[in-house]
């Protein structure tokens, strides 16, 4: 299997540092010190699944392939205005095709996951020719947006990418680590329900709470670890990756996983800073941008790895040949 074609597409609404702290008892000093976040794009009368849409349309161009070439649609997702059905379908309905689809949520490690289960689906349905994986995300409909602790964190978007399974010869993807650990109160949102006449619980909805230290530590510990488990699998080291893709969260996090291995910054890509955490957006969306401006090259190694509620994180090993 290989990624052939990626696309990405954004909320057009800027919202700045400055722009929270008239609303916030933040600052830009504070936000661009602690998570190296100077902006986020944030939906504003988009729909998300018009986003998707989007992403995947570019992603299919991308690749060279027509729409009637994907045979599956998998759509990681944390929240949509949908409940049921899945993103997948409202993206299958929107984008016009008549495959199986299926929604996914490991939460901001969901492309990481998705990338791994397409990958095994491509092995055992070996008829299947490519995959739509798409990432997209509006996780600034979960939070409080005075809370200061948790709402300068994110912004919203979607990526896509096509899996060519067609070259059981060449598997591009050379090597997945995933993993988890329950720590669910460390972050966790909670929607609300229909009442029934039958509910007696109290009715208790919570947008997203976080102990930021706790995910913190978490995060640069499990993204060392499955990296370091991923170089161990496919008998290589960090000096022989070209680029590390890693979950956009907080720059202090890429700082350090760069600092455990001892790598040069120059390897490892960031966006951060204009986007935030797009959730599991984030890593595609990076792909995409770096796709798009020349600077992923046949036969590169790619470090991904990303991690979120759950407490869920994964990396993977692939070289990049498109
Ligand atoms: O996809 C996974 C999603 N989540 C994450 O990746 C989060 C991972 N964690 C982090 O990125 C960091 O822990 C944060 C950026 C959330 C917080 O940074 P920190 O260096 O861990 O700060 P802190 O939580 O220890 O807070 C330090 C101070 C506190 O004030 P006091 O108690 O020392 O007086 C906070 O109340 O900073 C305060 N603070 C803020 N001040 C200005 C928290 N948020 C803000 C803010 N502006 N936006």
């Amino acid at each position: 299997m290989k990624i052939i074609g990626t696309g990405s597409s954004l909320p057009k609404k800027v919202v700045t540092n400055d722009m929270l702290s008239t609303f916030l008892d933040t600052s830009d000093e504070w936000i661009v010190t602690r998570t190296g976040i100077s902006s986020r794009k944030v939906i504003s009368d988009e729909r998300l699944e018009d986003l998707a849409v989007d992403a995947a349309r570019k992603a299919i161009e991308d690749a060279g392939i027509t729409l009637d070439e994907i045979d599956i649609i998998i759509c990681s997702n944390v929240v949509n205005e949908f409940v049921t059905p899945g993103l997948s379908c409202v993206i299958q309905r929107d984008l016009g095709t008549k495959v199986p689809t299926m929604d996914l949520n490991a939460a901001c490690a969901g492309f990481i996951y998705g990338l791994d289960f397409a990958h095994g689906y491509s092995m055992v349905h070996k008829d299947v020719r490519n995959i739509l994986l798409v990432c997209a995300e509006e996780p600034t409909r979960m939070m409080n947006w005075a809370d200061r602790n948790v709402c300068v964190l994110f912004g919203d978007g979607a990526a896509a990418v096509v899996l060519d399974c067609t070259d059981k010869e060449n598997d591009c993807i050379k090597e997945v680590k995933l993993s988890g650990v329950p720590a669910v109160e460390s972050l966790y949102y909670k929607r609300n329900l229909e009442p029934t006449p039958f509910i007696t619980k109290e009715k208790e909805p919570v947008p997203i709470t976080m102990n930021g230290r706790d995910i913190f530590r978490m995060a640069t510990r499990a993204a060392f670890a499955d990296i370091t488990a991923v170089f161990e699998k496919a008998g290589i080291t960090a000096e022989d990756i070209d680029y590390f893709l890693l979950h956009q969260a907080n720059i202090r996090i890429i700082e350090s996983i760069q600092n455990h291995f001892g790598i040069s910054p120059e390897k490892f890509l960031h966006n951060i800073e204009h986007l935030g955490n797009t959730s599991s957006a984030s890593v595609p969306i990076l792909m995409d941008e770096m796709n798009r401006c020349g600077r992923l090259k046949k036969g590169q190694k790619l470090i991904m790895s990303a991690f979120g509620a759950g407490f869920v994180s994964g990396a993977a090993y692939v070289v990049w040949d498109k």
